[in-house]
């Protein structure tokens, strides 16, 4: 069996702030930074390129079988690419991917299928990973987890001022009422409000946290 190096988690809701948070505290680490929202958009594009409604569950399923999805390490982060092409950030936060990617989410088969390709990367070295369920499905006996909350006012903001079109109120309520590994603070986890902190007060925040001499360079 592959070496199973150690894994900070990180979840939140939508904008929480969480992405920019976790991949300074890995580059401050020197661990590999995973987003996973990234790959459930990727999925979310590739399907939407197939002509296939995210809403229709069945045919979202079939058309995901026929998707390949890879994640590269680059410059100490995971991209995305799906059938061999890189994609960009323009292609994963566009609008009909923002409109899409919570209802691609709600689909077991694709969330079995990224699970597995996410519990992967563990065996390339120490990871910060972000998503919705890392801390709670993926990797559930981390004893690093973190929970980023912001106020829906701040969040909302955010993504305006990123020049997205972004409804996350709605993605949050469906992220946090799926059957399968909906959105919820992990247990154990340090939950962190970040509506009111700075990116480096966040990042410190989480740092404090972590065992004096465990850095995310020793494997567990
Ligand atoms: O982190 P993000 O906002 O880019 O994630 C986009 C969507 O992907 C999110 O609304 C729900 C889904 N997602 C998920 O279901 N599980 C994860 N681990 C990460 C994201």
């Amino acid at each position: 069996m592959s070496q199973q190096h150690s894994v900070i988690t990180i979840d939140g809701p939508a904008a929480s702030g969480k992405s920019s948070i976790a991949r300074l505290v890995a580059q401050r680490l020197g661990a590999i930074y995973v987003n996973t929202g990234n790959m459930y958009r990727a999925m979310t594009w590739a399907v939407i390129q197939t002509g296939v409604d995210p809403n229709d569950g069945e045919a979202v399923k079939r058309a995901a079988e026929g998707i390949v999805i890879d994640s590269p390490v680059v410059d100490g982060q995971t991209q995305v690419s799906i059938c061999g092409r890189a994609l960009t950030q323009d292609d994963l936060n566009s609008d009909p991917v923002n409109r899409g990617v919570s209802l691609l989410a709600r689909v077991p088969e694709v969330r079995a299928r990224l699970v597995a390709d996410q519990r992967a990367l563990a065996s390339l070295g120490p990871l910060v990973m972000e998503g919705r369920d890392i801390g709670s499905v993926v990797f559930p006996d981390s004893p690093l987890k973190f929970y980023i909350d912001a106020s829906e006012e701040v969040r909302a903001s955010r993504r305006r001022a990123q020049g997205h079109t972004d409804q996350v109120a709605e993605r949050d309520r469906l992220d946090s009422t799926r059957k399968t590994s909906p959105l919820v603070i992990p247990e154990g986890a340090t939950v962190i409000d970040n509506s009111h902190l700075t990116l480096d007060q966040a990042v410190e925040a989480v740092l404090a946290k972590l065992p004096a001499r465990s850095t995310a360079s020793e494997s567990q």
